[in-house]
């Protein structure tokens, strides 16, 4: 064999091998079930849908109910994410068009899944739902209410795990409260009330935008002996925090509520010394930063083509 031979299957093996490593990492994963719900989403993910009408036999194309549209990408993000749609809904939706009597079929609850498995023990599910009962949400509208209005089935991710900012969680938090309080078409699913706007009713706030983006609602509207990760109970508006001091002072309501998320998290992760001194993206493995990783493997790649390059050049001498 020729030196160019050996050099140009080196080459290949060194280009290949950090894929071969990326796609290794990304297949550490249980299978996602893209190919039973590639069916449901060709009409569930478009605002526009055809069907062979068997009547007429043409194709027909009808516009989809704007609710009943979900995204992908988002499914495949959430907590979810491995269900397939049949799993929760009848496989009777296989067909089109659906029967008329699946509109009746009774939804699971997350206690049905989730109740007393000891898998899910740290989540707390009995007290959330505990805590979730005294909310305003629960008293004044009973089953209307459920976990499912703010765990939209279809994309809930856990945002206070993981490697989120505080204006990201914020942010993701802020939008499932404004998702009915800030849009009077979903909040009139539940009540017939026309409410003010947010703005109008925080006017007390000087600078509501910016509140709004570095804190959440549910700072102000839960109870401070709710001791969950995430706070559940949310109480009237009579007692809702109105008092600057309770922030804007130095040991603040912030510190045991939304910020426990950055501290805690990047302690566990990195083990606290690695959380003082390590300024994030800097060091490989700190975090799970996809280029940096890349960068990591394309090195390797290149060190092994390097020893194969030597070794060859040794072997024919
Ligand atoms: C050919 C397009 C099409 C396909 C494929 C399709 N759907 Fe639908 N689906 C619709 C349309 C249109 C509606 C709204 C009208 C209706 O209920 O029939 C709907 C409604 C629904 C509803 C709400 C019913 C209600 O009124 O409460 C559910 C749940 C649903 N589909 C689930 C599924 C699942 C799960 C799949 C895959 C197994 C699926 N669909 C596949 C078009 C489709
Ligand atoms: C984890 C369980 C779960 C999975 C998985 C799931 N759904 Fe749903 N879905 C629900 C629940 C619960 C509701 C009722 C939500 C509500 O009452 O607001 C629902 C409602 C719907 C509706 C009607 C929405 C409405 O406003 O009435 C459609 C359409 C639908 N799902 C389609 C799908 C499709 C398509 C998939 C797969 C991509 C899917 N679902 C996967 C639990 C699930
Ligand atoms: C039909 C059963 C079912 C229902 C209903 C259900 N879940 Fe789940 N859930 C699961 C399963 C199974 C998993 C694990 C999925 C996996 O490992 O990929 C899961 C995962 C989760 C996770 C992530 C757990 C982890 O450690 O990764 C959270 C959080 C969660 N569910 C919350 C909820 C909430 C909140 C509700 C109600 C709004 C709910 N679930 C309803 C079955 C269900
Ligand atoms: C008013 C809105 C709302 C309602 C209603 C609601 N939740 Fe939540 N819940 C949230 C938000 C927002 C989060 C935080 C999601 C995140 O960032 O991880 C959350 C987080 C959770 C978590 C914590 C997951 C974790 O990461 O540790 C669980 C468990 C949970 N909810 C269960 C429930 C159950 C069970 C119900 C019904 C009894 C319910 N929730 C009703 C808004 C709600
Ligand atoms: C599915 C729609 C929906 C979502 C999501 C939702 N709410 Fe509500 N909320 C309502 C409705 C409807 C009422 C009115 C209850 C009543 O007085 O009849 C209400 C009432 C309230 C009240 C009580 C106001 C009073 O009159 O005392 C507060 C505070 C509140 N919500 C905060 C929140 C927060 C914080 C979140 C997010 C964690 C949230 N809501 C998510 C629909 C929603
Ligand atoms: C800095 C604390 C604070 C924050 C942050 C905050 N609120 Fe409020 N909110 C209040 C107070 C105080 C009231 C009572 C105002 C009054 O009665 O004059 C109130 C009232 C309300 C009401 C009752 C409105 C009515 O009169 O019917 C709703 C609903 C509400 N807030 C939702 C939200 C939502 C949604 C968010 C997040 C986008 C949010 N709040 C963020 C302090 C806050
Ligand atoms: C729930 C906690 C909380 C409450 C209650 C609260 N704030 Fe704030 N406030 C914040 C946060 C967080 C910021 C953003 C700080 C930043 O980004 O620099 C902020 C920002 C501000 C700013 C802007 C500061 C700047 O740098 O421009 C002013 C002014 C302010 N708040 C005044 C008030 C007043 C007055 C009240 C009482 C009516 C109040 N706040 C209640 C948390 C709170």
């Amino acid at each position: 064999m020729t030196k160019h031979k050996w050099m140009l299957w080196g080459m290949l093996f060194a280009i290949c091998t950090p894929f071969a490593l990326i796609a290794s990492d990304e297949t550490r994963e249980a299978p996602l079930r893209f190919e039973e719900n590639k069916h449901c989403f060709q009409c569930h993910s478009q605002k526009f849908y055809t069907y062979e009408n068997e009547v007429t036999g043409k194709t027909d194309r009808k516009a989809m109910n704007p609710n009943f549209v979900y995204s992908p990408e988002a499914f495949y993000e959430g907590v979810h994410r491995n269900f397939a749609c049949t799993d929760c809904h009848s496989p009777d939706y296989e067909t089109f068009p659906h029967q008329a009597e699946l509109r009746f079929e009774e939804m699971y609850q997350c206690l049905d899944c989730h109740g007393g498995d000891p898998t899910y023990a740290k989540y707390n599910f009995e007290v959330v739902e505990e805590e979730f009962h005294k909310s305003v949400h629960s008293t004044r509208h009973s089953e209307d209410f459920n976990c499912w209005m703010c765990h939209n089935p279809h994309s809930y991710k856990r945002m206070t795990a993981g490697d989120h900012s505080i204006s990201e969680i914020v942010k993701y938090h802020n939008q499932t409260c404004m998702g009915c309080h800030a849009d009077s078409y979903n909040f009139q699913r539940i009540s017939d009330d026309v409410k003010p706007s947010l703005q109008n009713i925080h006017s007390f706030l000087p600078n509501f935008e910016l509140h709004f983006s570095s804190v959440r609602c549910i700072e102000c509207h839960t109870s401070k002996l709710d001791t969950l990760w995430v706070k559940h109970n949310i109480l009237p508006k009579e007692e809702a925090v109105r008092n600057c001091v309770e922030c804007h002072s130095t040991n603040t309501l912030l510190m045991g509520s939304l910020y426990k998320y950055q501290n805690l998290a990047s302690r566990k992760e990195r083990g606290f010394l690695n959380s003082v001194i390590l300024n994030e993206a800097y060091v490989i493995g700190a975090n799970t930063n996809k280029f940096m990783n890349l960068g990591s493997y394309i090195i390797f790649g290149l060190t092994l083509l390097g020893i194969i390059i030597h070794t060859i050049f040794r072997l024919k001498k």
